[in-house]
């Protein structure tokens, strides 16, 4: 299938679960700006659009963002900022909340540590993180592709420790689907953390 026909696929999913949740858990004092970071074609950009912030979104696909500038129309530019760009070139702005949906693991852990550092220096004091990380169990890290970011527990425990409180850790351990429906078995955790410093 095309890029187009795989974007065309994740326009079809529901927002990003958490990124619904944590939106009541974003200091209200904080200016309400967000980075999606690895949006793809920008659903859950649009939809934080939607709930009134201004949106840095980054992909590292051209393809994606030209969809995304394409959809977004005349709040490109206003509220919703699309870059073609990766986890560890992106220059983040200060926000409130940085939303990493099935995005991160896609992060090439040699610049991982980087990539992360500069995430965690966004977000301002009482921010929020929300993404996924990929586990060991997952059948593409047990692949051994060397191009993936994979987290156990107990690192993914230490990735936070430092800068952050974590809220919720949803843990998917378990046989499914690709977006385009190829079989595999996906170990993800899903993220949800607060900014402490
Ligand atoms: C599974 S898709 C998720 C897209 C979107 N967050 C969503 O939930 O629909 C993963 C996205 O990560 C992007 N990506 C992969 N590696 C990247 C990198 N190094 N920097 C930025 N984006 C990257 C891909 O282009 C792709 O759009």
């Amino acid at each position: 299938m095309s890029d187009e026909g795989y974007y065309d696929k994740a326009l079809e999913m529901e927002v990003y679960p958490h990124l619904r949740v944590v939106l009541d858990m974003v200091d209200t004092s904080l200016p309400r700006i967000a980075v999606d970071a690895g949006c793809g074609v920008g659903r859950d950009a649009l939809f934080l659009v939607e709930q009134g912030y201004v949106v840095h979104a980054y992909d590292k696909s051209d393809v994606a963002m030209a969809r995304l500038r394409e959809m977004a129309g005349k709040v490109c530019g206003e509220t919703l900022f699309p870059e073609v760009s990766s986890f560890e070139a992106f220059d983040y702005p200060k926000s409130s909340l940085i939303s990493a949906c099935s995005s991160l693991f896609f992060c090439d852990p040699g610049v991982f540590p980087f990539a992360w550092e500069k995430i965690a220096r966004s977000l301002m004091r009482g921010g929020i993180f929300c993404g996924h990380f990929m586990g060991p169990n997952d059948s593409w890290a047990r692949m051994e592709r060397g191009d993936l970011t994979i987290f156990d527990r107990a690192e993914l425990g230490r990735l936070f420790d430092r800068d952050f409180h974590v809220i919720d850790i949803h843990e998917n351990d378990a046989a499914g689907v690709t977006l385009l429906g190829a079989k595999k078995h996906w170990h993800t955790y899903s993220v949800v953390a607060r900014k402490n410093t």
